[in-house]
């Protein structure tokens, strides 16, 4: 059966055109991710499947068929055109994870407006710096985050219409507009606009180390690629029950969220709450979820939060698990293996990549702390940091490179091709990560660019102290960061979070430092360990370490409107 085809064979004699021939794509047709989302597989005879299973925190669910999400997509078009909106304008979604954000995220494409989802928990601030920048028409948004519009509404005059999905009887001001998806006529045919594959399809603000934030601008193409990472890579199957972790905010959230499993007509299930092991896995449980895809933060915390919640439920559904974002320590697939019987599967990409470009395969043999291989197709290898040439032996780190031309990749950064132009090095596509290749092909993350430690002119990642950290069973999570040091210029320092049970003491100190002393060289040893609540994290769940560097450095943070606040 194609479908269980593994690794080496997907390799021979790969092309994109697989990708195309089963989406029904050929060169120079038009291609609409909003219309391939819901559209063609109520064509192809899937409009009674649920779509979307929808629940929020306090257990309230919806549920939409195909055939739902087609005609809600199309009244969400049909609006928009209506309010005088033309293909091309920025439309943000700035929305919980309500079902409004899902099909509304295809109504945007379907009328050919650029979608630009942000989180709802940006501030006014972080909100205002990005719609700016967009000089975005319109956006769609929840009652509760009105105010935090109006704040800026004055200082964004090309802002044209606040539409408010829920505002059911109250008060509005001049531009704002009650929009509820679910009372207004339906909308069952809709002229889907004509795209073509570089057409501008979702423009996404990922946040650089320093400066501004960018918008990552994609192209309607770009499902190519989604479309068959996401069939591949995840194994979704006709049957599955998919659950994604993440908000669409961020790019997994769209590409892996929305696209992905949409694209290839699978029913998907949206939990609109926060993280709670207890509740994740009765929700599993309930929904009987096949495949998951997570991210380190989280397996983090179920794994402090243990194996006996595990044994509390029936997960037995499971079927694949994978992880993005960071890292994915060992120990975090070694525990996966033991508690749900599956490991977790690593896969490396970034917004700007706009798919998974590393990979561990399903069916391929698993080398727990790897990210794995490349996705056939990609053309992905180290260089070095010096001339930007590919290392001619395995095992040295350098800076992970990709070759330019799989079709998700972003097309530019808004108002900034220069800043698009700069992540173009001898005609490679450098991603800002380092990691080394072992000889059997296998990527080895070792730390992004500005997080690698230079002690005494060794480069140390934080990855592998933070995973030797992990293995000490009284630490929940950690980050490893440079600290100013007369002698070595820098040197590093821990910063740890204690599982539950667990007291701050110097023996504890004393004791980790031991633990890990055997496991790392002396040069990648902690000088100190500081014990801390908690670690500053982005919206999307990564540590960010640059902020605690600064923190030992004395110098600015830098860009902070990713940082969770809590
Ligand atoms: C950066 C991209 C693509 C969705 C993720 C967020 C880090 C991502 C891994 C992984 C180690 C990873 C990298 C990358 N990252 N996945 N499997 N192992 N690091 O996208 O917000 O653009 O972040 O996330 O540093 O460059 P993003």
């Amino acid at each position: 059966m194609t479908d269980q085809l593994m690794y080496e064979d997907r390799l021979k004699g790969f092309d994109w055109s697989i990708s195309e021939k089963e989406l029904g794509y050929r060169k120079g047709d038009t291609i609409n991710i909003g219309w391939h989302c819901s559209d063609r597989i109520c064509k192809l005879g899937h409009g009674r499947k649920p779509a979307l299973i929808w629940e929020d925190f306090l257990g309230t669910g919806k549920s939409f068929t195909y055939d739902d999400v087609r005609i809600l997509s199309n009244t969400i078009a049909r609006y928009v055109c209506d309010l005088g909106l033309k293909p091309g304008e920025r439309i943000c979604l700035f929305m919980d994870r309500i079902p409004e954000l899902y099909i509304g995220f295809l109504g945007v494409l379907k009328m050919g407006g650029i979608v630009q989802p942000l989180f709802s928990a940006f501030g006014d601030e972080s909100l205002w710096t990005r719609l700016n920048d967009a000089k975005t028409s319109a956006i769609f948004t929840q009652k509760k985050y009105v105010p935090k519009v109006r704040k800026i509404r004055d200082k964004l005059p090309e802002l044209r219409h606040v539409i408010v999905v829920d505002a059911a009887g109250s008060p509005l001001k001049e531009g704002e507009h009650s929009f509820a998806m679910e009372e207004v006529p339906r909308v069952d045919h809709f002229d889907v606009f004509p795209s073509m594959a570089e057409t501008p399809s979702v423009l996404h603000y990922t946040s650089g180390t320093t400066g501004q934030p960018k918008g990552a601008q994609h192209v309607h193409y770009s499902l190519i690629s989604q479309y068959l990472t996401a069939k591949w890579v995840l194994d979704l199957r006709p049957d599955d029950i998919y659950w994604c972790n993440a908000d669409p905010g961020w790019v997994t959230g769209t590409s892996y969220g929305i696209i992905g499993p949409w694209s290839n007509g699978i029913t998907q299930v949206v939990l609109d709450s926060g993280f709670n092991t207890e509740r994740w896995y009765a929700f599993i449980q309930k929904h009987r979820v096949t495949v998951w895809y997570s991210a380190p933060t989280a397996i983090r915390l179920l794994m402090r939060d243990g194996k006996d919640l595990v044994a509390k439920c029936d997960l037995s559904s499971l079927r694949h698990l994978c992880s993005v974002g960071e890292p994915l320590n060992a120990e975090a697939v070694i525990w996966s293996k033991e508690a749900y019987g599956l490991p977790f599967h690593d896969t490396f990409w970034q917004t700007e990549t706009g798919c998974i470009v590393v990979t561990n395969f399903p069916g391929m043999p698993i080398k727990a702390g790897s990210m794995g291989r490349p996705f056939p197709g990609m053309t992905a290898t180290v260089l070095d940091p010096k001339n930007f040439e590919q290392y001619d032996a395995p095992g040295r780190v350098g800076l992970i490179a990709l070759r330019p031309g799989w079709p998700s990749l972003i097309r530019t950064y808004w108002n900034n091709p220069t800043g698009y132009a700069n992540k173009f090095k001898n005609g490679w596509y450098v991603t800002g990560d380092r990691a080394s290749i072992d000889k059997d092909g296998y990527f080895w993350f070792v730390g992004r660019d500005d997080d690698v430690i230079n002690t005494g002119g060794h480069l140390v990642g934080p990855f592998e102290i933070e995973s030797a950290l992990l293995e000490h069973p009284a630490v929940a999570e950690s980050a490893a960061v440079a600290k100013p040091d007369p002698v070595n210029m820098e040197v590093v320092k821990a910063f740890v979070t204690l599982k539950k049970g667990y007291e701050v003491n110097d023996d504890l100190e004393l004791e980790i430092m031991n633990f890990i002393r055997k496991k790392l060289s002396p040069l990648a040893m902690p000088q100190e360990i500081e014990f801390v609540p908690s670690l500053p994290k982005t919206r999307s769940g990564k540590i960010m370490r640059r902020v605690l560097r600064a923190q030992e450095w004395g110098e600015p943070v830098g860009d902070i409107s990713t940082l969770m606040e809590d």
